[in-house]
């Protein structure tokens, strides 16, 4: 499957077929873009850019990242003028369609000397910012400029996310940073940072210090191409809840939620292995769990305890006043019955309750802490395994592995994500690729191509169910994602197709305009560093490549 490919940039390639394009090389694709009569607006040192009705920091956004990307300075103005950038909030501006779109739309101008951004709100300000970002082209002489044009947008979808697995592999902060500035660039508006797991447990809970002293590291990784050998190497890391802060401004900033996944009652070795009272201790022969050193299933769970409970609501107390989103997600998937099977004490929860089955325990479970979540203001989202013994009339589902739970959750009322795996999983791979295991995958297939043919409406939703699809979001499991190189390469530019799925109309799409906006997306990507995947599947920057080895591992 695997072919040998020169690590040779195509940059110079992508770029040179996007000023042969016809249309603009923007992505997502937005409602309308008219060309209009008049001259481009030329990009020079000094262009003004004034804010109107919303704050400056948009401003200080704009040009900070012209001068660091295009070294061109413009200059911070007090009040609108006749020539120059204007962002411009008008509570008036048309956006049909629900209210979260119209909050999100915006309206663009651009010609002779001026270029207007117009929106009702400062989000969609930004909206239109990562627009004209996209719009910059060089003119002939060398400079920069933006086409004489109108575009009129506004996103399809309220929900637009990826999720980044920091459990498997750490990603230090300024690395997620990083990931949140390219989510912004394509118009993401959701970022679900999965922060625990069997391999480690990666956010400071204060009042459970062994959290993070004993569950943030493993004693060592897979093997790199030998993935059940340990490569002998301790590796480990986590956030401060200073780190956390961090991260979450950033994304705000950027206009964009951090949802914090917290897994349960699977997927807790970590957690097991810090506070063993929480697991399925009674079981004849139960031994503590190490934090895992392998990936993969694992079949500790967390035990159907009031003291379980009572340190989730504790852990919830102590990290949710960080995340200023709505939701948060528990996991829910993947959480084997073997354990409560056994274990004396979970049979006796099940009697109690009158649950048939461990699914109805787990189901029991889930709602125990949806309880805990609602107390403190909050909604759960889990993933699809959270309707298996039934699913709560208020929980969020994000489907993953099956179309049909997604069909009847929308049937029993319930909003829906759509991440199924067919899609969305960008941890699965893509393509040819060089010979070497740094560019090894989970497995699985979902090219480009496929990504982009992703409707997420399920075929057959009635029509009065469809504002139940909240939206869709791409998977970043980093089992082999182990470096932020990687971690480009694998997203980009999957993420660019997903983008314009979550954002555009259906009649807006269509795959040949893609491709081609796509490679005028080289100048924007270049500029902005990514290591994307290129056409014949070398990484577009081959100094960072050699770098798509794992990370040194953090010290404790
Ligand atoms: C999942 O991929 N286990 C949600």
């Amino acid at each position: 499957m695997r072919c040998t490919v020169p690590l040779i940039p195509l940059i110079a390639v992508l770029a040179a077929e996007a000023i042969q394009g016809s249309e603009p090389a923007l992505i997502p694709q937005p409602l309308a873009v008219t060309p209009v009569t008049g001259s481009p607006v030329a990009l020079v040192e000094g262009l003004p850019v004034a804010v109107i009705g919303a704050d400056a920091a948009l401003a200080d956004d704009l040009c900070a990242r012209c001068a660091a990307e295009l070294h061109v300075h413009l200059a911070r103005a007090p009040s609108a003028s006749d020539s120059g950038i204007v962002l411009r909030i008008d509570p008036a501006l048309q956006a049909s369609g629900a209210a979260w779109a119209a909050e999100e739309a915006y309206a663009l101008t651009s010609g002779g000397r001026q270029i207007t951004i117009s929106a009702r709100t400062p989000h969609g300000l930004f909206n239109g910012m990562q627009t004209l970002l996209q719009l910059i082209v060089r003119d002939t002489a060398g400079g920069f400029q933006v086409p004489a044009l109108e575009v009129r947008d506004a996103p399809r979808f309220h929900w637009r996310g990826l999720m980044l697995d920091c459990g498997r592999h750490f990603f230090t902060v300024a690395e997620v940073c990083r990931f949140i500035d390219q989510m912004a660039s394509y118009k993401f508006n959701t970022f679900h940072w999965h922060l625990t797991e069997d391999q480690g447990w990666r956010i400071e809970v204060p009042g459970y210090p062994k959290l993070t002293s004993v569950g943030a590291w493993r004693a060592e990784s897979p093997r790199m191409g030998e993935a059940g050998k340990g490569d002998g190497v301790p590796y480990g890391g986590f956030y401060t809840q200073e780190d956390i802060r961090t991260v979450v401004q950033h994304a705000s900033a950027r206009f964009i939620t951090v949802i914090p996944e917290l897994e349960m009652p699977g997927h807790s070795s970590a957690a097991i292995a810090s506070y063993p009272e929480l697991g399925n201790f009674d079981i004849p022969g139960w031994t503590t769990p190490v934090v895992a050193t392998r990936f993969g299933v694992n079949r500790h769970t967390l035990a159907p305890r009031e003291e379980t409970f009572h340190m989730i609501a504790a852990v919830f107390d102590a990290v949710l006043p960080l995340f200023p989103g709505a939701y948060v997600h528990i996991g829910g998937d993947e959480s084997p019955i073997t354990e409560w099977h056994a274990s004396p004490f979970a049979q006796q929860v099940m009697q109690e309750h009158h649950l048939a089955d461990e699914h109805q325990l787990q189901s029991w479970f889930i709602q125990r802490v949806e309880q805990l979540l609602t107390q403190r203001g909050k909604r759960l989202i889990g993933w699809d395994e959270i309707q298996e013994g039934g699913l709560s009339p208020t929980a969020t589902m994000m489907v993953w592995r099956n179309w049909k739970w997604a069909t009847a959750a929308l049937a029993h009322g319930n909003d829906v994500v759509m991440s199924p795996t067919t899609h969305t999983y960008f941890d699965y791979s893509q393509g040819p690729h060089p010979d070497s295991p740094l560019f090894q995958t989970i497995g699985g297939n979902l090219p480009l191509e496929k990504v982009y043919t992703f409707e997420p409406i399920p075929e057959g939703t009635a029509s009065e169910r469809i504002m139940q699809v909240l939206g869709c979001q791409g998977q970043l499991w980093s089992e082999y994602i182990w470096s932020m190189p990687k971690l480009e390469y694998m997203a980009w530019p999957r993420a660019c197709a997903l983008a314009e799925v979550a954002w555009s109309a259906p009649a807006a799409r269509a795959w040949p305009s893609f491709t081609q906006r796509l490679a005028g997306q080289a100048p924007l990507l270049e500029r902005m560093g990514i290591d994307y995947r290129t056409n014949d599947g070398s990484p577009a920057l081959p100094e960072r490549s050699l770098a798509l080895t794992p990370h040194a591992p953090a010290s404790r």
